[in-house]
């Protein structure tokens, strides 16, 4: 039985294409595995506060010196972070953002990425600790960063995911990108109809 932890970063709900195209994939995929289980969060409605200066301070010190006050500044990243932990795979929905990530995503991450709890440091380095994952990052688009595109070299949206979770140990990571969706209606409709087949495809080889 496989755990999934499915997030939306869309601050849209009924126009977004990013929610329709996790919903697709989550819908079809539990079709197909009645058994496995699913965890959403709705980060694009409700989003996660940027980290403070009680935060890093929190996350900086020996547990055993942490006082109650500073306990508390980590209480959403230890409920997000055992939420990650818990999950074999996720699916995520994510928009493009002037060439990147929407700010409630940094956030997130920002949240997630904790010394001792999801790397660790030592003598030769960091080491991610969150192993044996798989991740599927679908992302909305308005134009196209494809490797043939002159905006090829726009896009710090996939490199910037991959550095970030590969340096936590989420290194299986798949995108769907849903491009041109802002580049008339043939392009728009192309765009989609790919994502969705690679959607499917992935439903069986995933
Ligand atoms: C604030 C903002 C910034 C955007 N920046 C870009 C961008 O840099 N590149 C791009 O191709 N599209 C950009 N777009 C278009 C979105 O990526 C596109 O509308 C996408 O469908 C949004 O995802 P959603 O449909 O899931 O909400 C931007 C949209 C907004 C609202």
């Amino acid at each position: 039985m496989t755990h999934i932890l499915y997030v939306d970063f869309s601050p849209r709900v009924e126009r977004s294409v990013s929610r329709s195209l996790t919903k697709e994939f989550i819908t079809a995929w539990e079709q197909q595995h009645p058994n496995d289980t699913v965890t959403y969060r709705d980060i694009g409605q409700y989003p996660v506060p940027p980290v403070d200066e009680a935060w890093i301070a929190a996350a900086f010190s020996s547990s055993d010196k942490i006082s109650p006050h500073l306990a508390t500044a980590l209480t959403i990243s230890d409920e997000l972070i055992d939420e990650l932990l818990a999950a074999d795979r996720y699916v995520f929905g994510v928009p493009m953002y002037n060439f990147s990530v929407p700010a409630n995503l940094k956030a997130y991450i920002d949240q997630i990425v904790r010394v001792q709890r999801t790397f660790a440091m030592g003598a030769d380095g960091e080491k991610g600790l969150v192993k044996d994952k798989k991740m599927l990052v679908i992302t909305a688009r308005g134009g196209s960063y494809s490797a043939s595109t002159p905006t090829a070299h726009l896009d710090f949206q996939e490199p910037y995911l991959r550095a970030i979770f590969g340096f936590i140990g989420i290194t299986d990571i798949t995108f769907i990108h849903a491009e041109n969706l802002t580049m008339g209606d043939e392009a728009r409709q192309q765009s989609l109809t790919a994502a969705q087949t690679a959607i499917q495809a992935l439903i069986s080889s995933w």
